[in-house]
């Protein structure tokens, strides 16, 4: 993995913009919303609706929520509706007879979305069923305001040198990372001491090693400030979410791996902080509400309104800092193994991850177990020669499938 981002940061930060949403000055800016259903699909319409004129929905997404996605389409009067599961088609037409809207279904179809031409696309699928969908919109030079950090984490290089091949931009959507791309503001790389993202520490913040054996999908899912997807919120009760973070920052920003840092922040109100070498620390600070990146990454360069709660220092009193504990939350210790690791460590990290989360969700695994069965599939991978320089984005794929299958055998033995 090369020291340094491959990612130039006008990749990053974008280039001239030609008005405020990504569209020419003369019409609204084209958005093509993938996972359009989830929790970033749903505040990223949600924005859309309250602006009208300023976007044009061409085509939303979904897996198996046939019917949301059907009202979605038809609420944002989009062109097309994809489900992924096909099975799902015929409830999907039936749902948007007589709107015009065109209903299409599967994987070739979900790529075929991301293909239609767009000012912007929200990349907000969940897991690496996202990596084929948003590298198509990145094959097309797109705008991609990049939820999904799947994408980053499982096909890292791969995926960045598309970026840079097709001309692509990429606009973080993760709270963190848009926080880090406004304080970075295209500074010069030689000037950043250190990147700093910040973690809530989820709802087992204080919960010691004996409470964490014990814990419960549903505590898991009661995160403490964010309302997210089930996924990425077990990710953020482990801290498997800032390990997975640190990798993509890693593939966003100009720096290696030792200017990366995270830092617990039970309050989520600073998102990152930039520490240059001069002494200054620049951090971004907003009330937890992803509206707030979401609204950032669609009208980038300018700013559009969001209706979230304002900031209010006094209310808030204080704001605090502790360091994480990677003994309770070995997740963190794992995945910043995997980032130094590099290859297609980090790849075999996020699929052996997703067995493991949904093994928890499941009740077939227990809590701290998740971090122990990503932690034995590297092992198992590595041994077996899987984690290697990747060659192109089948080869990710083909590296995911062996890594789940790795991870789903060794299940078996907890
Ligand atoms: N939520 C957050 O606050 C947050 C913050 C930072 C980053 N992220 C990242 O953003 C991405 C989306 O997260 P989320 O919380 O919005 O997830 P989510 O609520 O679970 O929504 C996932 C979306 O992806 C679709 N989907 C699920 N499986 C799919 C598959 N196999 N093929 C195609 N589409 C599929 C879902 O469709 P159905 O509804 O039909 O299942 C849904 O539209 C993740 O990568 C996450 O890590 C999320």
């Amino acid at each position: 993995m090369a020291a340094l981002s491959s990612v130039p940061m006008s990749r990053v930060a974008g280039g001239p913009m030609e008005n405020e949403n990504g569209g020419k000055a003369d019409r609204p800016c084209r958005l093509t919303v993938l996972g359009a259903t989830g929790s970033i699909g749903t505040s990223t319409l949600d924005l859309v609706g309250r602006n009208a004129g300023l976007f044009d929905v061409i085509a939303v997404t979904a897996q198996t929520n046939a019917r949301e996605l059907a009202s979605l389409a038809r609420l944002h009067r989009a062109r097309a509706a994809v489900i992924g599961d096909e099975t799902l088609f015929a409830e999907l037409k039936e749902a948007l007879a007589g709107s015009g809207i065109a209903a299409m279904a599967g994987p070739a179809a979900l790529v075929e979305a991301a293909l239609m031409p767009a000012d912007c696309v929200m990349a907000s699928i969940v897991g690496a069923a996202g990596l084929k969908p948003t590298f198509a919109a990145a094959s097309q030079g797109r705008r991609i305001a990049l939820a999904n950090k799947e994408c980053l984490v499982s096909a890292g290089d791969v995926f960045t040198d598309e970026v840079a091949r097709s001309g692509a931009e990429l606009l973080p959507v993760d709270s963190e990372h848009s926080a880090a791309f406004q304080a970075l503001a295209g500074a010069d790389p030689a000037s950043i001491e250190k990147i700093i993202l910040t973690a809530s520490g989820g709802p087992f913040r204080t919960w010691s090693r004996e409470q964490l054996q014990g814990a419960t999908p549903e505590q898991a899912l009661k995160h403490p400030n964010w309302s997210m997807g089930a996924k990425v919120t077990i990710d953020s009760a482990t801290l498997m979410n800032k390990g997975l973070e640190l990798i993509e920052a890693f593939h966003l920003f100009p720096v290696g791996v030792d200017a990366l840092d995270c830092v617990v922040h039970p309050q989520s109100i600073v998102h990152c902080l930039v520490s240059y070498k001069d002494g200054s620390v620049l951090a971004q600070m907003a009330p937890p509400d992803m509206r707030t990146p979401i609204a950032v990454a669609l009208a980038w360069p300018r700013r559009m309104a969001a209706p979230t709660e304002k900031l209010d220092l006094t209310r808030l009193g204080s704001l605090t800092f502790e360091a994480p504990d990677e003994v309770r939350f070995p997740a963190l210790r794992v995945a910043k193994a995997a980032l130094r690791r590099g290859e297609t460590a980090p790849a075999v990290l996020n699929a052996a991850n997703e067995v493991a989360v949904a093994a928890f969700l499941g009740r077939r695994l227990k809590f701290l177990d998740i971090a122990s069965l990503v932690e034995d599939t590297l092992e198992l991978a590595e041994k077996q020669g899987a984690i290697r320089k990747a060659a192109g984005l089948d080869d990710i794929l083909a590296i995911d499938t062996q890594a789940r299958r790795l991870a789903a055998d060794r299940l078996a033995r907890y």
